[in-house]
């Protein structure tokens, strides 16, 4: 053995022996370890490509947005984020929800945009049992049908955003409308919604059109839409697949002479991009971009200078979901188990949201205005309330 490798072996040696000594008296030290709660595991399940991308983004911006404000921590206790891109694909989406849910094991699942995707994630929410926050998809039996008492939205029921537009139609004199929009779930729903408001008023649908989810391949609809020579169009197309739709109305030559009309989901995060093309468009919806409410100026700052962008009505949706949750554990000092506890705080809860003061319905679905807005430039502009604290009927919901 030469001189240093004899040196350490001897260093080893008397480390070992030293420990052993003390061990053996009893007087062996632990370090001092200063128990930290566990961190919240929150599942953040969203689409992050494709054409809701934008939206999925917005939404978590927002929802760190809320933590970021307080400091990191809920109820004292830090967060951490397992994240999954549903794709907005509903094909995955029971999968999906439940490897966050019982792989995962998150705490709380937070999620999502797309309506097809959200039945798999209440189907899993329902049998697990674990606290979900829905941050936009309209799901109609998310709040309806399927409600359940660890079931919580922040965003709308798809009824509740278009269900105003008949009457704002008729007031402007369009008696009669085609109708435009993806055929899955939420166009579904949207149609139904739009088609029970305008025909309570009068109103008459003289062409429905629909194209496969995310398809934008729009020209031979709208040539469908000239020759049925509608008085106005009214749609619902969201995120990408609303940008490509107004440009290429307005290009088809439309606009001028059938006016388009839709809920707020056609210009919401998607104005630069539209340009020229969506000035002066109308359309109905819970948020607007001049609102005027202390909270929603407070939020527009704080959201322009961490993202350098302007936030839209999903981002009012995810930092209202962090809001909800921030309440819940509250209530319960931060002990995530007690969910009975959480759900108490969270019902018939008022939430001071930058859309202005909403209500957490019995079914667990906001009551709130539903704004008229009109594009300017490149805000949504409030134009006045289309109708004031609409609620979502909820039909079939029996909460157990
Ligand atoms: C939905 O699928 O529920 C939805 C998607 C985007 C905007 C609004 C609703």
């Amino acid at each position: 053995m030469n001189d240093s490798k004899a040196l350490a072996s001897r260093r080893r040696f008397l480390k070992t022996a030293a420990g052993g000594a003390a061990a053996a008296a009893g007087v062996l030290h632990a370090p001092f370890i200063i128990a930290q709660p566990a961190k919240i595991k929150v599942g953040l399940m969203l689409p992050y490509t494709g054409t809701y991308a934008a939206l999925g983004t917005a939404i978590t911006n927002a929802f760190k947005l809320y933590i970021a404000e307080k400091g990191g921590k809920l109820a004292g206790r830090e967060l951490e984020y397992v994240v999954l891109d549903d794709e907005s694909d509903p094909a995955k989406g029971v999968d999906n929800a439940s490897r966050i849910v019982n792989r995962d094991k998150v705490d709380v699942l937070v999620g999502t945009v797309h309506s097809g995707v959200q039945a798999g994630m209440v189907k899993v929410s329902r049998e697990s049992g674990v606290l979900s926050i829905i941050p936009n998809a309209g799901f109609g039996a998310a709040t309806g049908a399927l409600c359940a008492p660890n079931i919580f939205r922040t965003s709308f029921s798809n009824w509740q955003t278009i269900h105003a537009l008949g009457k704002v139609m008729m007031e402007k004199g369009h008696k009669t409308c085609a109708w435009i929009t993806h055929k899955y779930a939420a166009g579904q729903e949207m149609f139904e919604g739009f088609k029970e408001g305008y025909e309570k008023v009068g109103g008459r649908i003289v062409k429905d059109l629909w194209l496969p989810f995310p398809n934008v391949e729009f020209q031979a609809l709208l040539t469908e839409i000239a020759a049925a020579k509608p008085s106005a169009t009214a749609c619902f197309f969201a995120g990408g697949g609303a940008v490509k739709f107004v440009k290429d109305y307005d290009a088809a030559g439309l606009k001028k002479n059938i006016p388009l009309y839709g809920n707020g989901f056609l210009t919401d995060g998607t104005l630069q991009a539209q340009g020229a093309s969506a000035q002066g468009i109308l359309t109905t919806l819970h948020y607007a971009d001049s609102l005027n409410v202390p909270k929603d100026r407070e939020f527009r700052l704080n959201y322009a200078k961490a993202y350098k962008l302007q936030p839209d009505v999903y981002a009012v949706q995810g930092y209202d979901a962090a809001q909800l949750l921030d309440i819940g554990l509250k209530a319960v000092k931060g002990d995530m188990k007690n969910t009975k506890g959480m759900i108490k705080a969270m019902e018939g809860v008022t939430i001071d949201s930058p859309r202005g003061k909403w209500k957490m319905s019995k079914a667990h679905n906001p009551i709130q205005d539903s704004y008229l807005r009109q594009v300017v430039g490149e805000q949504n502009k409030f134009v006045g309330v289309a109708w004031k604290a609409l609620e979502d009927p909820a039909r079939g919901c029996k909460m157990g």
